[in-house]
């Protein structure tokens, strides 16, 4: 069957994808990638793919493919990621962190923000500043705190991360570079063990320490675990958080009416930071799937390990479950968007980056009264895994 094609290379796509997939959308339940992969584009069949358990994570061929082999720093710290696991391995897992995080989480979160988000802002208020460089690299702080990181050691790490994981998964992966990605994410599990010998000898009450200690039945995790936990925990939650902040952000500056709202009635901030998710999803594409075994889905074929990808936007502005999608609307309710994903992979911190996000719009929408946008238009970092901006020039008023 010929399937409609989604041009990923198309630089436009990247810029705006979702008038691209709406009109494909509405032309076809599934199109195709330009490498082949098949794209699934509704709602239902999403929800479907997700829920279903016809589809799992891919583990590491991705890695495998791009020249990465057994014993390598980063093919060892994938293959044991959540994001890389399936069955039973996953499950202890995922039950063994939930129990260490525990419900204090959200709590926690919420008060790092309230207290350092108003001095933050203190200092930027009515001056012309670029907010992807002063305001959303507040997440960083968080997981930071969070994770028990030393202020002075939190940077470091976090260009660490940036540097190994732009190498390997993007889009050209020459030997130089998997030599490098190994070397920085071999520093990155060298980092971790001396947290944990660190934690060791001077018992702490953080995340890690809590990571290291947690048991279910007989069930703990090993140091292996605990390290790549950590870093796991790390990576899933800064960038995806500071994408968030920075397309709220855009949408008050487009429409001021948004934080004239949330001002006159607080309670509002849950709908903005929801709606804002899924008009714009961090994870533009959801890739990491593939047929468990041969399946018939969508009326179509898929062999055993084939992968499919999952264009978010799409799903998120189906207008066969969000009336007027394209509408950031404060009443809309429920709202059943696939930002963080959905079944046995979902997010595992949704919680706290909801927690968070409100709690940085709440306490914006207390000190500023509007946003201003500084530049013409903006651009977005092409073919990123997590969809970032090159520049958010801004200012915050105080009144008028
Ligand atoms: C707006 C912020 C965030 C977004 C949009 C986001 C999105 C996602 C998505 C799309 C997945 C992939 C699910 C799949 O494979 O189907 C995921 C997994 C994950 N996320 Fe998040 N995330 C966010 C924040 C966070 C935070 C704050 C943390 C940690 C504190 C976190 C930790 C994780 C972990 C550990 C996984 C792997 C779960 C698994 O495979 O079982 N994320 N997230």
């Amino acid at each position: 069957m010929n399937l409609p094609e989604l041009d990923l290379r198309n630089a436009v796509f990247w810029q705006d994808p979702a008038p691209l997939l709406a009109e494909l959308r509405e032309r076809t339940p599934v199109a195709v990638a330009n490498d082949g992969t098949k794209v699934v584009l509704r709602h239902t069949d999403v929800g479907n793919l997700l829920l279903s358990g016809l589809f799992v994570n891919e583990g590491v061929s991705l890695l495998a493919r791009r020249g990465f082999r057994p014993g390598d720093a980063l093919y060892e710290y994938r293959r044991q990621a959540l994001g890389a696991l399936s069955g039973p391995d996953h499950l202890r897992i995922r039950s063994l962190v939930g129990k260490a995080l525990g419900s204090h989480n959200v709590q926690f979160v919420r008060s790092v923000v309230e207290r350092r988000l108003p001095a933050l802002l203190d200092g930027l208020l009515e001056r012309d500043i670029d907010a992807l460089q002063t305001l959303t690299c507040l997440p960083l702080d968080v997981i930071g705190e969070y994770l028990g990181i030393a202020e002075g050691d939190r940077a470091g790490v976090d260009a660490l991360v940036r540097e190994g994981q732009a190498k390997a998964f993007g889009r050209e992966v020459t030997p130089a570079i998997v030599q490098r990605a190994n070397e920085v994410f071999a520093e990155l599990l060298a980092f971790v063990s001396a947290q944990i010998r660190e934690r060791r000898l001077r018992p702490r009450n953080d995340v890690l320490a809590r990571l290291i200690e947690v048991e279910e039945g007989s069930s703990t995790l090993s140091e292996a675990e605990v390290i790549v936990l950590f870093l796991n925990l790390f990576i899933g939650a800064t960038e995806s958080t500071a994408s968030a902040l920075s397309t709220g952000l855009l949408e008050l500056a487009h429409e001021p009416r948004l934080l004239d709202a949330l001002r006159a009635e607080p309670a509002l901030v849950g709908a903005f930071v929801e709606e804002n998710l899924r008009l714009h999803p961090p994870n533009i594409l959801i890739a990491n799937k593939v047929a468990k075994q041969e399946i018939e889905f969508c009326g179509l074929r898929f062999a055993k390990d084939e992968p499919v990808i999952v264009p978010v936007p799409s799903p998120n502005r189906d207008p066969r479950v969000f009336e007027r999608p394209d509408e950031l609307d404060l009443r809309r309710n429920p709202q059943r968007h696939y930002t963080f994903s959905l079944g046995s992979h979902f997010c595992l911190g949704q919680a706290l980056a909801r927690a968070q996000l409100q709690a940085f719009f709440e306490v914006l929408s207390r000190q500023v009264s509007r946003v201003e946008l500084l530049q013409q238009a903006i651009e977005w970092e092409p073919y990123a895994a997590i969809t970032r901006m090159n520049s958010l020039r801004l200012r915050l008023h105080v009144s008028g």
